[in-house]
């Protein structure tokens, strides 16, 4: 197929759920050899819409052609065989296996088929050219569950590649790369596309979709609002488009005098991974941690709150010193850890919203011994709304949400706890425009309430736009610390990659 003629069409493409109209009438063009951006708030139905274009769902109306074929009855195998490879927001790669394996899977090559001998020499030399073609650089023997997520979503594209995939379609692929990968991304992106493969990228963070997409097609509630060429669309309208209103102020700080001391932390030593690290957290403050992905964050949080041991350091919660061995101490003395990671650490996916919200703050929901389900779903309703969660209900199982409103069934279950420290960890990673400015006025909401809040954000504007002080990290250690009106993308960006004279940066 050339470039400029229609590789995909979806017409009245109309998908159900129980109480959720998914999808409702899609009608979408993708022209061959474009990168396509989809985007739209959490629950637009983007995840579904490429589900159905992979083979995982079928659609209850509507047509798809693709590559001249009318597509009907579709199946993930027949999906593949076709020529639609997928990279779902949750990566599907089977951690055991090599690289090389994970390529090959289901595709293998044989000596001999008959007797289900491998050829594994010609494997390997396929996927090391494989590689070296797309400029990665990594061993193909490796287990891919011992790679970074980002290395993971390398080999995911591998395998597409490798697969002679005509459209390649993905699921948010950025919201867990570090910038340094994201740019990886973006140059094979390109890349394939100067093979002459379409596609589909999805994505919240607006300033990619303009930079790498030819056009951009925006969703809310089900339905297409309008595909436009990207150079006809400025970032603000695609955010008009996505929530039907401007946005006027992404970052709605409110500043606060700073109260007392909520956390202080010196010395904080984990062999090998954190060295020295001290720093005080006050209420009525926002305390951000910038710093490139591994520098050593999240692992500071983790310490803090008993997730992982310490080899040494003080921890003070509001002037008293306090042993922390566990996750459980940690909530006890009144911290919440918001992890970036829900699908192993924050949520039960089988279990509904109010169970998944209430659960650390149990306690509190508990009278006689006994559970006051009532009181729980009040609460639960209370902050599905301020929190838009877009959900049938709260007893909605939470396995059945978009990815963006799991994120946001994480953040309410912190919020129900009697906690006055709250360190979130990248709390917006994969949550739409509209609903962060909503995370970012809790966050207000609590620091007023008497909170000190703590946040770990990859985004650089997000951590100048809402934080009043931001610590940087690298390599284990805090290399400067700057004050909201100090702080430039320039320094941040200096003291991230460890550029900077500590001494002058960080005044004692
Ligand atoms: N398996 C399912 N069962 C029931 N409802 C579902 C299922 N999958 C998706 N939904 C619902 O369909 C709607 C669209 O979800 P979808 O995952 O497509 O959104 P999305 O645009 O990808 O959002 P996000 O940006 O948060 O990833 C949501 O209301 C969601 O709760
Ligand atoms: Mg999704």
């Amino acid at each position: 197929m050339n470039t400029g003629e229609v590789l995909l069409r979806l017409s009245g493409v109309i998908k159900r759920f129980p109480g959720v109209l998914a999808l409702d009438g899609v009608q979408l063009e993708v022209k061959a050899g474009d990168v396509h951006g989809l985007t739209g708030e959490n629950g637009a139905g983007k995840s579904t819409l490429i589900k159905i274009l992979a083979g995982a769902y079928s659609p209850d109306q509507g047509e798809i052609e693709f590559d001249g074929l009318r597509l009907s009855h579709m199946t993930p195998i027949k999906a593949m065989g076709l020529g639609i490879a997928c990279i779902y927001q949750e990566l599907n790669l089977i951690p055991h296996l090599t690289v090389v394996e994970n390529i090959f899977l289901g595709r293998e090559l044989y000596l001999s088929r008959p007797f289900g001998i491998l050829d594994r020499g010609k494997m390997l030399a396929e996927a090391e050219a494989l590689l070296k073609d797309l400029q990665l650089s990594l061993d193909v023997k490796t287990r891919t569950g011992d790679l970074g997520i980002g290395h993971q979503q390398m080999v995911e594209i591998c395998k597409a590649v490798h697969s002679n995939a005509k459209l390649i379609i993905m699921d948010e692929p950025t919201s867990s790369l570090s910038e340094h990968e994201a740019e990886d991304l973006f140059r094979i992106i390109a890349q394939v596309k100067a093979k002459g493969v379409t596609v589909i990228f999805i994505s919240h963070r607006l300033d990619e979709v303009k930079r790498i997409c030819d056009r951009v097609t925006v969703l809310r509630d089900g339905r297409l609002v309008e595909t436009r060429d990207i150079k006809d669309a400025s970032v603000d309208e695609i955010i008009r488009l996505m929530v039907g209103r401007e946005i006027v102020n992404k970052y709605p700080k409110m500043r606060r005098e700073r109260g007392q001391e909520a956390l202080s932390v010196k010395g904080l030593a984990r062999r090998g991974v954190l060295h020295d690290i001290s720093f005080t957290a006050y209420t009525g403050e926002i305390l951000g941690f910038a710093g490139l992905v591994g520098a050593g964050r999240t692992e500071t949080a983790r310490a803090i709150t008993g997730a992982d041991p310490l080899d040494a350091g003080i921890i003070k919660v509001f002037g008293k010193e306090i042993r922390i061995k566990s996750p459980r101490d940690s909530i006890d003395a009144g911290i919440a850890f918001l992890t970036e990671d829900r699908k192993s650490q924050g949520l039960i996916l089988i279990k509904s919203v109010s169970f998944n919200s209430s659960i650390v703050g149990l306690e509190r929901y508990t009278k006689f011994g006994f559970l006051q389900l009532k009181a729980i779903r009040k609460m639960t309703e209370k902050m599905a709304a301020d929190l838009q969660l877009r959900a049938p209900s709260v007893e909605t199982v939470v396995g059945q949400l978009s990815g963006g409103n799991q994120q946001k069934v994480v953040i309410a279950k912190w919020l129900l706890t009697k906690a006055r420290i709250f360190i979130f960890d990248e709390p917006t990673r994969g949550i739409d425009v509209g609903a962060k400015v909503e995370v970012y006025n809790l966050m207000n909401e609590l620091v007023k309430n008497g909170a000190a809040v703590i946040i770990i954000c990859s985004e650089m504007d997000e951590a100048m736009g809402m934080a009043d002080r931001i610590i940087v990290m690298h390599e284990g250690r805090i290399t400067a610390e700057f004050s909201q009106s100090e702080a430039t993308q320039e320094n941040i960006l200096y003291a991230a990659s460890g550029i900077v004279d500590k001494a002058a940066a960080r005044p004692a």
